[in-house]
């Protein structure tokens, strides 16, 4: 009797478990979806929808000097790039040099010699610089150091200001490396 009982309890509960496992199957609504969650807001998927294209596209309103970026710079880069930017600290990588170095056996690839576009410039910054707290600077503060950046790289002037029109402008050295066909054969074809 004992036994019967106890087997009884199992079973019930065993029954009760699977009901909790199937629960949420049956709270699918017409459509088959869950009632769970919420919509996003456009101002949450705002918050996330930061790419900048290489064209400029998604650049923001704002701008910057590299008088202004040589202040971000000091305070919010240096202690991790070094305090001049053309001198690589050891574990960091250099942010300005290795022009002409990328078809020797010793290529320097930075932001100057490498990248092929400076928008992207922006949108690293912007995503995932200071190290420490990214996302953390306004765009008018992206803009100087990005301007800032390119200064030190021989591609832009000291009195250069930057905005979404004049950073989509900027020729990067590198803007013809890329290819996006790799094979000798149908470079080749191509030429
Ligand atoms: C706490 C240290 C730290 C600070 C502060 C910092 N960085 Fe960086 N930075 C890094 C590290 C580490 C990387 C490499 C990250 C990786 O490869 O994932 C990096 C990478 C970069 C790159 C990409 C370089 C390349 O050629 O790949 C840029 C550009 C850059 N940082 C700009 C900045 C700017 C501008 C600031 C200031 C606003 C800044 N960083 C502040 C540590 C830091």
């Amino acid at each position: 009797m004992q036994t019967h009982n106890m087997t009884m309890t199992m079973v019930a509960a065993t029954t009760a478990l699977l009901a909790l496992t199937v629960a949420p199957a049956m709270a699918q609504d017409a459509d088959g979806r869950f009632d769970i969650g919420s919509s996003a807001t456009q101002e949450q998927i705002a918050g996330w929808d930061i790419d900048i294209h290489p064209d400029g596209t998604g650049l923001p309103e704002g701008s910057g000097t590299v008088a202004e970026g040589t202040e971000i710079y000091a305070y919010q880069c240096a202690h991790c790039h070094g305090e001049d930017p053309t001198e690589p600290v050891k574990g960091y990588p250099a942010l300005a040099g290795g022009q002409g170095s990328l078809d020797t056996d010793k290529p320097v690839r930075t932001i100057g010699s490498y990248w092929p576009h400076a928008t992207t410039i922006y949108d690293y910054v912007n995503r995932a610089m200071p190290f420490e707290s990214p996302q953390s600077l306004a765009p008018d503060e992206v803009y100087a150091v990005t301007a800032y950046l390119l200064h030190v790289n021989d591609i832009l002037p000291d009195d250069a200001t930057l905005d979404a029109g004049s950073l989509a402008a900027v020729r990067m050295p590198n803007a013809d490396g890329f290819h996006s066909d790799i094979w000798p054969a149908n470079q080749a074809d191509a030429d």
